[in-house]
């Protein structure tokens, strides 16, 4: 098996490079106003028999045993100096144990000899699936389908808490809207409204109905806050984010994952606009607690506390733990020692206070207590081998990448492809046959041999009158190495010469010459995106690009099956290439879900879950932006390009074809504070079943703010049978009209006229108007 880890060498130089990058500091942001009312807020998340526990259980605790609670070590492989910090009960918290042997024996250091027996809670980065890996997060964002997600992060729950982790790292709901930054492939996209379905669909996925419930794990919302919008696209760089932007956009996921009722959340690396999230009292008290009610807790992300020095924030190790602690950060995530452990000295100098202590250790332990973890602390063994093999997740992983690959270009109808048309066909392209990169980053416990690759996929799906012969054509490697590829065991190859490079290159043409058509399988090496792996353009990486015009030129049909974890530069392609399917990181199943999608088996509905940019120049991009100044001319933005992006938000094709019609609203003239139901007719006009996503977009045209031209409030997907029409109806409550206004500094609902669309993107042309008075 691939997918673990070598040891503590590897692991430490790859988390000494990950403090390398943190750069913290703390303090506090200006007092905005109170949160946008909720509707449906459930952050009562722990029950009142649960709270009464935790709260006698402080009562017998020391104060050394309650800071014990507050820190959080990676372990990997034996350290007996551990083991003794356990049993004393100075550890609250271990991550990245995935052996429920080991974490068994673990788990019961804790409870056997710690004096008040209380258990570890096991934290590990289960972010697409365990062992069943699904479509990266991005991926998932883009099959518009939050039951399927929730499906997915069930699965994922079931795996892990099998072997005896409680609590999974994500859902990762930073909003991006800068694709050279390599995590966006771990978020939902650019937008609030999609980015906050996504987030609750995962709550509800990871945790169940509510926190304890068999089977789930509690889930941490990360990263608290702006990380996505790092300057430059350079991951852990600064963010400096307007509190319009940060209301109404970047803490929307957020807002929305605290009221589905999520259990904790993880601080972000970087400064927010000079004060670092993990010292930011304004975020993390402020915001999450006295604004939204939060009710769980707080860990820092890995060493984040004592970076709060090298940011220039922070005196000394010290100092950090007391601001990232007073700031509202329960837990402290570190390599092997935490700043949290000079916190008895803080208590003793009276630099914090016992009824802050309970504070902080109050949720950790709720969290334990309703997790059951006093009653139940070990993994089942035998039974987490029946979880983990269980075929029904290798289904929904099918399943998943299936419904989220997004066909952005098919010119002729050459997809879907006709199994008994081709004779020979050739894969080309170094992602066809990469495991790893079917996978896609932040997977670890995937079993390899049960991942079907692209080429595994069209191997095993076309008949025996058809060859397929496969040819990598180039090499993809990053300039500088990704400290990931460090704790793998997968050794990379070595590097292709001149004349290997020339003559891979020739055998990949001649393949394609020889054949009747090519699919080529072109994109990022998985280490391409991701943590730490941010890029300053977006062009295919390698030779990539003219390996693809050079097969294109020979004449024959091709197919590009892109694998990546952002939007590429693909300009070329989508004018070139008559067929264009976007699968992302798809997963354990990944390649046959390609398959089936290329073979018409399974027919793409997925939709773009951010603006495809032309290229690197157009970054930031996003669909949801002010008009301002008139922009109807062309060549008044950029002269030398149209200003839009190559493909919209929400854009994706199907092999059929569906109509939008008699679009109504039903409050014409409306009252602010009413909600307005809105209907549509959809029509699949073609002659497949398919998917479509109906996607509701309004404008507000003036107020006592400027907003942008477009915004998402509304979507579904449904499935139609062929020349068949359905209605779908919308309602658009008064928390869709609310927006934190730059001019009031509070949130409003302006009366208004409205512009809405309803369409298969965000660029629909189907409109209605409507007026909301007093
Ligand atoms: C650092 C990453 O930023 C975070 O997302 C992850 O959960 C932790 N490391 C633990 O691996």
């Amino acid at each position: 098996m691939r997918a673990t880890f070598r040891g503590n060498s590897s692991f430490s130089r790859w988390m000494i490079t990950i403090c390398a990058f943190c750069l913290l500091l703390s303090g506090s942001q200006q007092a905005l106003q109170a949160a946008q009312p909720s509707e449906q807020s459930r952050t009562d998340i722990f029950t009142s028999a649960t709270e009464a526990r935790a709260d006698a259980l402080l009562q017998q605790m020391t104060p050394e045993e309650k800071l014990g609670q507050l820190n959080q070590l990676f372990r990997f492989g034996p350290s007996p100096k551990m083991d003794e910090q356990i049993k004393k009960g100075e550890i609250g918290s271990l991550l990245f144990v995935t052996d429920p042997v080991e974490l068994n024996r673990l788990q019961h250091l804790a409870v056997d000899n710690s004096r008040l027996h209380i258990p570890l809670i096991f934290g590990f980065d289960v972010i697409h699936g365990f062992r069943t890996i699904f479509p990266i997060p991005l991926a998932m964002a883009a099959s518009w389908d939050t039951d399927e997600i929730e499906r997915e992060q069930t699965i994922a729950a079931a795996e892990a808490r099998s072997v005896g982790i409680d609590w999974a790292f994500g859902p990762m709901l930073d909003i991006a809207r800068d694709p050279r930054w390599g995590r966006i492939m771990e978020g939902a996209g650019e937008d609030p409204y999609l980015g906050s379905a996504v987030a609750r669909a995962q709550v509800r996925g990871f945790q169940g109905p509510e926190i304890g419930t068999p089977d789930h794990v509690v889930a941490c919302m990360k990263h608290f806050a702006g990380y996505g919008a790092a300057e430059g696209g350079r991951d852990y760089d600064a963010s400096y984010i307007s509190d319009a932007q940060l209301y109404n956009v970047y803490l929307q996921p957020f807002h929305a994952a605290v009221e589905a009722g999520i259990g904790s959340a993880m601080s972000a690396y970087m400064d927010l606009n000079d004060v670092p999230a993990t010292g930011n009292q304004w975020l993390q008290t402020t915001v999450l607690r006295d604004q939204w009610k939060f009710r769980g807790f707080v860990v820092s992300d890995a060493n984040a506390v004592r970076s709060l020095e090298n940011h220039g924030f922070a005196k000394d190790p010290a100092d950090a733990a007391l601001r990232a602690f007073t700031a509202g950060i329960n837990m402290e995530m570190a390599m092997d020692h935490t700043a949290y452990s000079t916190l008895p000295a803080a208590l003793k100098a009276n630099e914090i206070t016992l009824a802050q202590i309970d504070a902080r250790v109050k949720p950790i332990l709720e969290a334990k207590i309703q997790l059951g973890l006093f009653e139940h602390p070990y993994a089942d063994v035998p039974r987490s081998k029946q979880v983990l093999n269980d075929p029904a997740h290798r289904q929904e992983a099918l399943r998943a990448a299936e419904r989220t690959a997004v066909l952005l270009r098919n010119e002729g109808n050459l997809l879907p492809l006709k199994k008994s048309a081709y004779k020979r066909i050739a894969v080309i392209g170094p992602l066809a046959a990469g495991k790893h990169d079917t996978i896609g980053s932040w997977a670890f416990q995937e079993d390899e041999k049960e991942t079907v690759t692209v080429l595994d996929g069209l191997r095993s799906k076309v008949g025996a009158g058809t060859d397929i012969e496969y040819a990598p054509g180039v090499q993809l490697s990053r300039y500088f190495p990704s400290f990931f590829d460090q704790i793998f065991h997968e050794t990379k190859p070595a590097k292709w010469t001149d004349a290997q490079a020339k003559a891979e290159f020739e055998k990949a043409l001649s393949s394609a010459r020889s054949a009747d058509l090519t699919i080529l399988t072109l994109g990022e090496a998985q280490d391409m995106s991701g943590e730490a792996a941010s890029r300053s353009s977006l062009e295919l990486p390698g030779e990539q690009e003219k390996l693809l015009q050079a097969v294109t030129a020979l004449g024959k049909p091709v197919v590009l099956v892109l694998m990546n974890g952002r939007p590429l530069d693909i300009t070329w392609a989508s004018e070139h290439v008559p067929a264009i399917l976007e699968a992302w990181y798809p997963g354990t199943m990944g390649g046959a879900a390609v398959a089936n999608l290329l073979f018409g088996d399974a027919v793409p509905g997925g939709k773009l879950p951010l603006s495809w940019p032309r290229n690197v120049g157009q970054i930031p991009i996003n669909y949801a932006h002010n008009l301002t100044q008139d922009s109807s001319k062309q060549g008044e933005r950029y002269w030398n390009e149209p200003s839009t992006p190559l493909y919209p938000f929400g854009y994706g094709l199907s092999y059929s074809t569906f109509t939008f019609s008699n679009l109504k609203i039903d409050e014409q003239e409306g009252k602010v504070g009413q909600p307005v139901h809105v209907s549509v007719e959809v029509e699949n006009k073609g002659s497949l079943s398919a998917d479509e996503v109906a996607q509701v977009y309004i404008h507000q045209q003036y107020g006592s703010a400027s907003r942008p031209v477009r915004e998402l409030k509304g979507f579904r997907r449904i499935t139609l049978a062929p020349r068949t029409k359905t209605k779908v109806e919308f309602t658009l409550t008064p928390a869709d009209f609310r927006y934190w206004s730059a001019a009031t500094r509070d949130w409003v609902e302006d009366p208004s006229a409205f512009d809405l669309w309803v369409g298969d993107s965000s660029a629909a042309t189907l409109r209605a108007d409507f007026q909301r008075t007093r």
